[in-house]
């Protein structure tokens, strides 16, 4: 893990030295382009700031993930608190809907919310760009289970990669470390839940979440 981390922060490093080196030279030579260099290099330097940013993140979220706490959760209210984020998202429209009744479940919240945030935003980078996304979540309760469904309109997944996506540091984006669902795994599996999906390529996918209901 400790090499992966040191590999996927020297990726960037390399290019952001050799752009400020070539800012560098200009400044240097007193060229007439500077000022454009140097918004065009500060762009791009921010850029990967926040990318070697999000790697430092999900690799310190994913190393502490053991650590969870065992508490009772209100899974629709993690939900509604989730969704609210994406309310106003210009990629994709959201539909739901969900009882205003509590459902009790044991498990570490700060867990849940990291678990349908990377959900609902896999769902909506599934999407190509000629598309206007279209999420739906929805709730079922069987049993005394409770099934949350994520459901995309999005590329779908190739039947070549389906059995890799919940490996650590698999990924098919350019700036995704690849640990989003191989934490969701975890994180449903801390919490005696299961995780599941069906897709379409080319149409769509669905996540499914299970976890028992503890009762109130
Ligand atoms: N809803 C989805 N539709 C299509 N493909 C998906 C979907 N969710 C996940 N995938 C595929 O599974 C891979 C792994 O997903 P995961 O969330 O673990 O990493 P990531 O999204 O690539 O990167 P990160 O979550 O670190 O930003 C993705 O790169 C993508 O190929
Ligand atoms: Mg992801």
């Amino acid at each position: 893990m400790a090499r992966q981390v040191a590999h996927e922060i020297k990726n960037p490093l390399t290019p952001m030295k050799l752009s400020l080196q070539y800012l560098q030279k200009a400044i240097e030579q007193k060229a007439p382009n500077v000022p454009e260099l140097s918004a065009q290099v500060s762009h791009t330097l921010i850029e990967q700031i926040n990318h070697l940013n999000k790697i430092a993140g999900d690799f310190s979220q994913f190393a502490h993930i053991g650590e969870s706490a065992r508490e009772r959760v209100d899974l629709n209210a993690v939900l509604h608190s989730v969704l609210s984020l994406y309310q106003s998202d210009e990629r994709a429209s959201l539909h739901y809907q969900l009882p205003e009744t509590p459902v009790w479940v044991i498990a570490d919240k700060t867990h849940l919310n990291r678990l349908f945030n990377n959900l609902l935003l896999n769902a909506i980078q599934a999407v190509p760009d000629d598309r206007m996304g279209q999420i739906e979540l929805q709730e079922q309760i069987r049993e005394g289970r409770v099934r949350v469904s994520i459901s995309d309109n999005g590329q779908g997944i190739d039947e070549s990669l389906r059995a890799n996506i919940f490996t650590p540091n698999f990924t098919t984006k350019t700036s995704g470390t690849g640990l989003g669902l191989a934490m969701c795994k975890r994180i449903v599996e801390q919490a005696d839940g299961e995780i599941w999906f069906d897709t379409v390529p080319g149409q769509g996918t669905t996540f499914y979440v299970q976890f028992p209901i503890t009762a109130d």
